[in-house]
C-alpha cells in the first residue's frame, strides 16, 4: 500500500496553493472549442446530435460538471474540520493538514461559483443547476463518518484520473477550461492522499458493527449522488434545448437523458469507486462481501433508466 504523511502534503499543498485571480485570469471561454471532452460529458455516443451541437452540448456539460463537483465539495470542507479535530491535541501537522484541506475546498467552491457565473456570461443565459446543497450536507454529514469519508475519497481520486485521462493531453479542449481543473487537480492530490490516512485511521479503532453501518451509509451516499446526478440529467435536457434553441423530439429527448447520466455515473459513480488509489483504501478497511454489497449497489444504480423528461418548473 502507497504510505503517504500528512507532513509531505502539507509541504506539497504549499508549493502548489494558488489563487482564484491567477486560474481565471482574463482568458475567456472559447466557445469555438469543446470545453469537456467527449468521455466526460457524454457528447461522444449521441447520435441524434450535429457535430456543432455536440460542442455546445460540451459547454453545457462542463457547466453541469464544475457544478456538480462544487456541490459534492459541500460538505468534504465541515468533514475535514471535524476530522482535523480528532488530531489537534497530539498530531499538529495532521491538524494543519486537514484544516489547510477544508480551506481549499472552500476556495475550490469559489473558484466553481466563479466559473458558473462565466459560463453563463458566455452562453448568454443563466444554465438551470441542482440547489439544495445546504439540506444535502445535512443529510450527508449524518451519515457515519467512515462512510463520507469513502465517499470523498472516491470523488477527489476519480477529480486526479479525469484530468491526467482525459484533459491534460486534450490540446482541442478549451484552455480556460483546462487550466480550472489543471489547478484544481494540483490541489486535489494533496487531498486524496489525506482521505487515505483519515480512512485508515478512522476504520482502525471501528467495531464490526460499526464498519458494516459505514459499508450500508456508502451505500445510501452513492444511491444520494445518483439522485444528485439524475436531477441534473434533466437539467442538462433542458439547458441544452435552449442552447441550441430547437425543441426535440420524444425519441432525442430519450436518447440526450440515457447518454449524458451514462455519462454522469461514469464520471461521478464509477471512475470513483474503481480507482485503484480508491481500492487500496476500501481493499484494506472492508471485507471481501461488505465490497460485493457495495459494487452490486453501484451495479444495480448505473442501469437505473433515467426519470422522463420534465421541466421541473
Ligand atoms: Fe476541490
Ligand atoms: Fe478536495
Amino acid at each position: 500500500m502507497a504510505t503517504y504523511s500528512y507532513g509531505a502534503c502539507i509541504d506539497q499543498a504549499y508549493r502548489v496553493n494558488w489563487k482564484i485571480k491567477d486560474v481565471l485570469g482574463t482568458v475567456d471561454f472559447d466557445l469555438a472549442r469543446p470545453w469537456l471532452p467527449a468521455d466526460l460529458s457524454g457528447s461522444g455516443g449521441l447520435f441524434c446530435l450535429s457535430p456543432e451541437e455536440k460542442r455546445k452540448l460540451t459547454h453545457v456539460e462542463m457547466g453541469a460538471y464544475a457544478h456538480l463537483v462544487g456541490f459534492l465539495e459541500t460538505f468534504i470542507a465541515p468533514l475535514m474540520v471535524d476530522l482535523a479535530l480528532d488530531s489537534e491535541e497530539e498530531d499538529r501537522q495532521a491538524f494543519e493538514a486537514l484544516t489547510n484541506f477544508a480551506s481549499e475546498e472552500v476556495k475550490h467552491m469559489h473558484l466553481f461559483r466563479e466559473v458558473s457565473r462565466r459560463v453563463d456570461a458566455a452562453l448568454g443565459f443563466p444554465l438551470k443547476l441542482i440547489g439544495g446543497q445546504g439540506e444535502v450536507t445535512r443529510a450527508v454529514l449524518s451519515r457515519n463518518k467512515g462512510a463520507v469519508l469513502l465517499l470523498t475519497a472516491a470523488i477527489e481520486w476519480f477529480t486526479q484520473q479525469h484530468y491526467v485521462s482525459s484533459m491534460n493531453h486534450a490540446d482541442d479542449l478549451d484552455p480556460l477550461t483546462r487550466e480550472v481543473f489543471r489547478c484544481h487537480w494540483m490541489e486535489e492530490a494533496q487531498h486524496a492522499r489525506l482521505d487515505q490516512l483519515e480512512g485508515l485511521r478512522l476504520f482502525k479503532d471501528m467495531t464490526v458493527i460499526e464498519r458494516e453501518e459505514a459499508v450500508e451509509d456508502l451505500v445510501w451516499l452513492l444511491a444520494a449522488v445518483d439522485d444528485l446526478l439524475e436531477r441534473q440529467t434533466l437539467l442538462d435536457g433542458l439547458n441544452l434545448e435552449r442552447y441550441l434553441g430547437r425543441t426535440f423530439t420524444d425519441g432525442e429527448r430519450g436518447e440526450i437523458l440515457e447518454g449524458l447520466l451514462k455519462a454522469k455515473r461514469h464520471c461521478f459513480l464509477e471512475s470513483g469507486v474503481s480507482h485503484p488509489n480508491f481500492l487500496e483504501l476500501f481493499l484494506s478497511v472492508t471485507t471481501p462481501s461488505q465490497r460485493a454489497r457495495v459494487q452490486g449497489a453501484v451495479g444495480l444504480l448505473v442501469q437505473k433508466r433515467p426519470a422522463p423528461w420534465a421541466s421541473p418548473d
